[in-house]
């Protein structure tokens, strides 16, 4: 249940009750600190100063028409006019107790929209990179998190598997096969390949003659093309998948929407922006040009969207997929996971597809950008030799670390156990220390970080959750043997129950913003009132009775992290 939004109502119920103007906000946020109560409204002033009057006397007003009779047992005025909502204990008790017995841990469902999320997107006959890694992630946590929610959620892969590179690609292959080499042993070192091809395009006139006649028979649909050219797509996906695979992202190929799939739309998009008068013939070449953006000459700046030899662009494609997303996949709201330095493409694009009709307003269509992953150095993220990191030598290296530090923790364990704790506490550490971080700043990518027991990293949210696990385990209890009640008798315990019902409003943040890092900063900070719970609040040793509620409290909190991590894409273990 969100909790805020229940206040939320009541506070403005209240506030009209008290004469503000119909709408007005009452600004429920949860509070910072516990003095100020579990939640605090501070819509008042700004509706006091509209009303001309005494914001303190207003609030006074409005909480005299606030009908919070058994939710909450305390509200007050503070500073120039907050109201602070304190909970009701057993309120509390009660709502805790109906989530400990919620599969959903009483989390509501929305109303259901179609969704779309763009998110990865790595090309053809290229290795995926730490780029694609952000955006991989990232996209995946929202996706789990909108499914959650009950949405129907359409996962799309914008590959980049159309393009002229596939020219020189295919002429190179060509040349293997005339060779007599093994071609697909040759692709399937993909960067090299795709190296010694741009090689051999830029030094060698004949084959960039070659490749150039191989675009134009590709995009006229030629099958010797187009077999080469599905050899290069499968091979490729069958490396990702590899990547996905260990990351436990929840791509497969059947989320796979590339650029080629736009192809046979791009034509009839051309003519159309042509017909409503919003492309133009210049040089030759087809430009939309937007009075929004200025060059530097302080003119409408120029999309071309289609070329002087009738190649279509990027934008073009973009255009098209979400004319396409909004009339075939009936989206309501579509999320892009991209590099902010995409931005101004996105940007353009889309005013496009607005002028022209395709998307109404009504359906949202969101960036959500992302920066840089940055090197210790704070220069961008790349191998000693200064190339892109390939994310498989990333992930290798995570796990090679990952094995050290188990070894140190915990040499008894079995080779097995060890090997397993490895592989999961790596990939988590991998994905947690992006998914925390605010995600459109750029970020330094620091191993020690993302692999230390303290502070708001995987491991500690992992070893957070096997340590409470483990308290009950000891007890050897399961909540079926828990016939007592929940009762709210010491701070710490109210401070942690109150957090623990936030958790929909943290899910519900996640879903809106497209931000995970607001549940890792929920799940960190609901690990650290478990830990001053526990300091303050004995269980094994208590009278059966509280025993009994503080169990539930830390089984109720065993529960929302795992169930927190699981929406951020992350694994728990029972033991590390
Ligand atoms: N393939 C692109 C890249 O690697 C990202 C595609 C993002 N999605 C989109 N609809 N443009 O940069």
């Amino acid at each position: 249940m969100n909790i805020q939004a229940l206040i939320n109502d009541k506070v403005s119920q209240a506030l009209e009750a008290a004469g503000a103007p119909a709408g007005s906000p009452a600004a429920v946020r949860q509070s910072a600190k516990a003095q100020f109560g579990d939640y605090q409204a501070n819509g008042v002033m700004g509706v006091a100063k509209k009303l001309g009057t005494n914001p303190r006397e207003f609030a006074q007003k409005v909480i005299d028409c606030l009908d919070l009779d058994g939710i909450a047992e305390k509200v007050e005025i503070a500073g120039p006019g907050f109201i602070n909502i304190f909970l009701n204990k057993a309120w509390l008790a009660e709502r805790g107790e109906e989530a400990l017995n919620d599969e959903r841990l009483g989390v509501n469902t929305e109303a259901a929209q179609n969704i779309v999320v763009d998110y990865s997107a790595p090309n053809v006959a290229k290795e995926m990179h730490v780029g694609h890694l952000r955006s991989t992630i990232i996209g995946d946590a929202v996706v789990r998190t909108l499914e959650f929610l009950g949405h129907n959620v359409i996962r799309a892969n914008h590959l980049g598997d159309w393009g002229t590179q596939f020219g020189m690609l295919i002429a190179n292959m060509q040349r293997k096969e005339q060779e007599g080499a093994d071609v697909s042993m040759n692709i399937s070192d993909l960067e090299g390949f795709y190296r010694e091809s741009k090689v051999l395009y830029d030094e060698d006139a004949e084959f960039g003659e070659t490749a150039r006649n191989f675009v134009v028979r590709l995009q006229s649909g030629d099958e010797y093309c187009l077999e080469k050219w599905k050899q290069l797509v499968e091979i490729t996906l069958k490396q990702n998948q590899r990547n996905y695979d260990r990351l436990n992202v929840s791509l497969t190929d059947d989320n796979v929407m590339g650029e080629s799939m736009y192809n046979n739309m791009l034509p009839g998009v051309v003519a159309d922006l042509k017909e409503k008068g919003l492309a133009v013939e210049s040089d030759g070449a087809t430009v939309v040009y937007l009075d929004e953006y200025k060059n530097k000459d302080g003119e409408p700046m120029g999309v071309i969207i289609q070329k002087r030899d009738g190649g279509y662009l990027y934008t073009t494609t973009d255009i098209a997929c979400a004319k396409y997303r909004y009339e075939q996949l009936h989206a309501d709201r579509v999320l892009y996971f991209i590099d902010s330095r995409q931005h101004q493409h996105l940007m353009m694009a889309w005013e496009i597809v607005r002028k022209a009709g395709y998307v109404p307003e009504s359906v949202s269509l969101e960036h959500h950008a992302f920066g840089m992953m940055l090197g210790k150095d704070g220069r961008p993220f790349k191998t000693r030799a200064g190339g892109t990191v390939r994310l498989a030598d990333l992930l290798d290296e995570a796990e090679e670390r990952a094995n050290k530090l188990i070894e140190e923790k915990n040499p008894e364990l079995s080779a097995e156990e060890k090997a397993n704790i490895a592989q999961t506490v790596a990939m988590a550490a991998v994905k947690y220390s992006d998914l925390s971080k605010h995600r459109t700043t750029d970020y330094i990518f620091d191993w020690d970080n993302m692999l230390a027991f303290e502070g708001n990293t995987a491991p500690y949210m992992q070893y957070a959750y096997t340590r409470v696990a483990s308290i009950f385990k000891r007890a050897n209890v399961e909540l079926a043997d828990l016939t007592q009640p929940i009762v709210i008798t010491d701070e710490k315990e109210q401070a942690l129950l109150s957090k623990l019902l936030q958790f929909e409003e943290a899910v519900q943040s996640v879903a809106r913003e497209g931000q995970p890092h607001l549940m890792c900063t929920y799940l960190f900070e609901l690990a650290g009132m478990f830990s001053s719970f526990y300091e303050a609040c004995p269980i094994l040793n208590a009278d059966e009775a509280t025993k009994q509620s503080r169990l539930k409290l830390a089984m109720l909190t065993a529960k929302t992290i795992k169930q927190g991590l699981d929406l951020l894409g992350i694994e728990t273990l029972e033991r590390m």
